[in-house]
């Protein structure tokens, strides 16, 4: 197969209405800090029976269409000897993989931050393909501030997120491509607004000049909201008013699907912000759907417990909140 051939049948694997993506890619300190709360000790066994329960959860394919994993879980098998992302292809879901190696200061710019991991990105890519990924996961972070992001931090990351999809094109990935505009701090949801579309700006620029295919990339962005701090909290139509005023004027009707990351959202209010962008903006031109972490693994970790007894119910919450995800990329979840 050709690569464009073969980064459209993944798109179309991916991108179908009523159905979003799981992110299961927690770093190796992330999964710590998440079985925490439950009491659950963070192992390689413990991960691997966590996110085997995840993936074997009957059914999900009807809500899922693609999984993003760590690069641990890429090797990892299920209870019967399956690989992982074996039993995420028998359900008719795609495997895909975090490439992000995580963040540090960027130089010159207080306040804000980069990415890294480019180095030697398209072999590791080739070894990730031997193993069933298909698509590949890059995040760049910006917190909100007085003065930042700054310029020269939207830029910079702007930049990473671009040269990282171009290399996973020519590798045959689908690239995700998540700029997360932090939801911590007091800042109003106008300035989130300002700085969102600043920051897709700079993105889609730069995907641009890096001759990126828009067709054949998912957008992972956060919504639009007031900080986490902010005195006023904004209702669910105000969320969706306020993002698909930034997507419209920032994102090319090219770009086939935007699934959103849930960034520290409760499962409800992550599920139905999502509702209300598809309810009152029926006719947009890309899919508006969901690629969340916490949103949907929360209720899990809390029904597992770390406990193998809880394994049914914890599947059962999964596939509970990755129905009503699916009725939100409809607009039609009724809390
Ligand atoms: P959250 O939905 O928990 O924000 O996670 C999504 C993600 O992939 C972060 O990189």
């Amino acid at each position: 197969m050709d690569i464009e051939d073969e980064l459209q049948a993944t798109i179309a694997e991916m991108v179908q209405p009523g159905k979003g993506i799981l992110a299961a890619d927690e770093s190796l300190p992330t999964i710590t800090k998440r079985f925490k709360p439950i009491g659950a000790e963070s192992t390689e066994e413990t991960r691997r029976a966590y996110r085997s329960l995840l993936f074997s959860t009957p059914k999900i394919g009807e809500f899922i269409s693609g999984v993003i994993l760590f690069e641990e879980t890429l090797g990892q098998r299920a209870d019967d000897g399956t690989l992982l992302s074996e039993v995420l292809s028998r359900q008719h879901i795609v495997p895909g993989i975090k490439v992000d190696k995580g963040k540090i200061p960027l130089a010159r710019a207080p306040g804000d931050e980069i990415t890294q991991g480019l180095d030697g990105l398209a072999e590791r890519l080739r070894v990730y393909k031997g193993q069933g990924a298909r698509f590949a996961k890059w995040r760049e972070v910006y917190a909100i501030s007085a003065r930042n992001p700054s310029r020269l931090g939207i830029d910079a990351n702007a930049e990473m997120l671009a040269r990282y999809a171009a290399v996973c094109q020519e590798e045959g990935f689908v690239p995700i491509v998540e700029p997360e505009v932090l939801i911590d701090g007091d800042h109003s949801l106008e300035r989130c607004l300002e700085v969102t579309e600043a920051v897709l700006h700079a993105v889609f620029h730069a995907l641009y000049r890096h001759r990126v295919i828009l067709e054949y990339m998912v957008l992972k962005p956060s919504m639009v909201l007031p900080g986490k701090l902010h005195p006023s909290q904004a209702t669910p139509e105000q969320v969706a008013a306020a993002t698909v005023k930034v997507l419209r004027r920032t994102v090319p009707a090219a770009v086939p699907s935007i699934n959103f990351l849930s960034g520290g959202l409760s499962p409800m209010e992550a599920t139905a912000n999502l509702n209300a962008m598809n309810a009152l903006f029926p006719r947009l031109p890309w899919e508006l759907s969901f690629s969340y972490g916490r949103a949907l693994q929360q209720p899990v970790l809390q029904a597992w417990a770390g406990r193998v007894e809880n394994r049914p119910a914890a599947q059962q919450a999964l596939y509970r909140r990755a129905r009503l995800n699916g009725l939100a990329c409809h607009g039609k979840y009724r809390p």
